[in-house]
């Protein structure tokens, strides 16, 4: 049996909910697709005329955005009324790493997805499927049903009593490429015990993905196999930036290592970029949460094997600041640094766990003064992430008084007045634009000695050669 879907709720218009239900409205002109969030000023930006104010940036989604809402895709605030008329609700809303009480620092913080449990079974009508959309560590289902069944305990009095099913859909969607990865994905993942509800929600992948790609496994693989998707990932990452320590003592350059193991077939090419330092909202926190399990069962070997992926990361993050200290003799107080990128990766407006966080905190704190340019990042977002406000006076300070400044920073749109007078350039986002930079009109700009950072390996190293910058490349060290 295949219990028809008409309305569809999504609770949290985040960075997967919102793209995920566009996605799917856009191909099942059929259903009925609301998504709700307790942040209103998200929803308003959402339903935005402006299709520049979303309040993602995700290339590709404004577009469908302006063919499917207000026909078959709505935003809202009111969770409660669209809770009632869905006969199925995505669970997408963030679970940050617990800050305090048992596993600190590791575990998940369940209580979003707790009070979003405890509203669907509040209001929830007639035989509803939920499906956790969240990354959430292993065995949440569980807890999720146990609230569904538990709110029935306490109220014995309902007369026509709601039923459930939960299912594990985990999404593997990554930032910048998020409408191809779920227009097109390598493959949709199920979790679950009742093959109805199973059947259902296969059912509106069937739309556009074909039946061989919709894997099917019980509620826990499916909900481990999120987490170490993430962990196997993030472990490649961490992998290659190590090799690229190692390329820079050698003289060995990392792209080539990279290039010469990743067309072994049973490595492959992918993921074998060294950067900064992945970013992200999910690598991180997916591992420690698996740290967090291991330990949990008394894997201690398991999690000590996992946390090194994280401390490496963390590590590599302050050597780039390190080398970059090193190379201007040591010192960086009042020195004005031009940073190109603040975003975790190129093409998305998202910050969390950037590298560019920890890099210009430690220049920061070294009495740098930093120019930060990024296509879309707004500079509230840097104050945020940074702790500390911009100094907008800083914009047009005279040469001579920057010397007396030190540990600031400003956002610069213009990459050209970012970098006059400036020491040195940090690559840190490896935006488009960035590769298209006039290496000659920038070297006349800057104070000599100048420095180029280039932690992406991404700009055109030909160019920046025909002028005096000096040029520190990943994994390369030195030209
Ligand atoms: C997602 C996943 O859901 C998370 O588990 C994963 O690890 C990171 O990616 P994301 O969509 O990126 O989260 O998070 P975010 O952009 O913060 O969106 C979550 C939304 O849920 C927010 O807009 C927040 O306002 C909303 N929310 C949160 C609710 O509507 N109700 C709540 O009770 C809590
Ligand atoms: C990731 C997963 O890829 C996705 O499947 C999951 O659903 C969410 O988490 P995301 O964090 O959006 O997606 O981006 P991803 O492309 O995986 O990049 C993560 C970080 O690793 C970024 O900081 C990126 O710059 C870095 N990275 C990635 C590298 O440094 N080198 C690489 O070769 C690839």
């Amino acid at each position: 049996m295949v219990l028809e879907i008409k309305n569809i709720c999504c609770i949290g218009a985040g960075y997967v909910g919102g793209p995920t239900m566009a996605v799917i409205a856009d191909k099942c002109p059929h259903i009925q697709i609301n998504v709700v969030d307790t942040n209103q000023e998200r929803i308003e930006a959402w339903n935005s005329d402006d299709l520049t104010k979303l309040p993602i940036f995700e290339p590709g989604l404004d577009e469908i955005i302006r063919r499917t809402r207000g026909n078959n895709l709505n935003f809202s605030c009111d969770v409660e009324a669209n809770i009632k008329k869905a006969e199925m609700i995505f669970i997408s809303v963030n679970t940050p790493t617990k800050e305090k009480g048992v596993g600190a620092g590791q575990a998940s913080n369940l209580k979003f997805v707790e009070v979003c449990a405890r509203k669907v079974a509040q209001h929830a009508v007639g035989h509803t499927i939920v499906i956790e959309k969240s990354t959430l560590p292993v065995r949440t289902a569980e807890v999720i049903q146990n609230i569904l069944e538990a709110y029935q305990e306490n109220n014995p009095d309902i007369k026509e009593k709601p039923t459930f099913d939960v299912l594990s859909n985990p999404e593997f969607l990554a930032e910048g490429t998020a409408i191809n990865d779920l227009e097109n994905p390598d493959r949709v993942l199920i979790g679950g015990q009742n093959q109805n509800a199973i059947n259902a929600l296969s059912e509106i992948y069937f739309n556009w993905v074909p039946k061989e790609q919709i894997l099917h496994t019980n509620i826990w693989s499916s909900e481990l196999a999120k987490l170490t998707s993430n962990a196997f990932l993030a472990q490649r990452v961490s992998s290659i930036n190590a090799i690229a320590a190692i390329c820079e003592s050698t003289g060995a350059n990392v792209r080539e290592v990279a290039r010469a193991i990743g067309t072994d077939s049973r490595i492959g090419s992918r993921f074998l970029d060294s950067g900064p330092g992945f970013g992200g909202s999910c690598f991180k926190k997916d591992i420690l949460n698996l740290v967090y399990l291991s330990r949990h069962f008394g894997l201690n070997e398991v999690a000590d094997f996992w946390e090194v992926v994280v401390d490496l990361n963390n590590w590599h993050q302050h050597r780039i600041s390190r080398i970059v200290v090193k190379n201007l003799f040591g010192n960086v107080t009042s020195k004005k640094i031009c940073i190109l990128g603040f975003a975790f990766k190129a093409n998305t407006n998202d910050t969390r766990e950037s590298a560019a966080i920890n890099i210009c905190k430690d220049l920061i704190e070294e009495g740098a003064i930093l120019f930060i340019n990024d296509p879309k990042v707004i500079p509230e977002q840097i104050s945020k992430d940074l702790g500390l406000n911009e100094s907008k006076e800083l914009k047009n300070i005279e040469y001579e008084k920057i010397f007396s400044v030190s540990g600031s920073w400003c956002f610069e749109r213009n990459i050209l007045k970012a970098v006059e007078n400036a020491d040195a350039i940090i690559l840190l986002t490896e935006w488009d634009k960035y590769t298209k930079i006039d290496w000659k009109l920038v070297e006349k700009k800057m104070r000599k000695p100048a420095w180029v950072f280039d932690t992406r390996s991404s700009l055109d190293k030909k160019e920046i050669s025909n002028t005096n910058l000096n040029l520190w490349v990943i994994g390369e060290g030195t030209n």
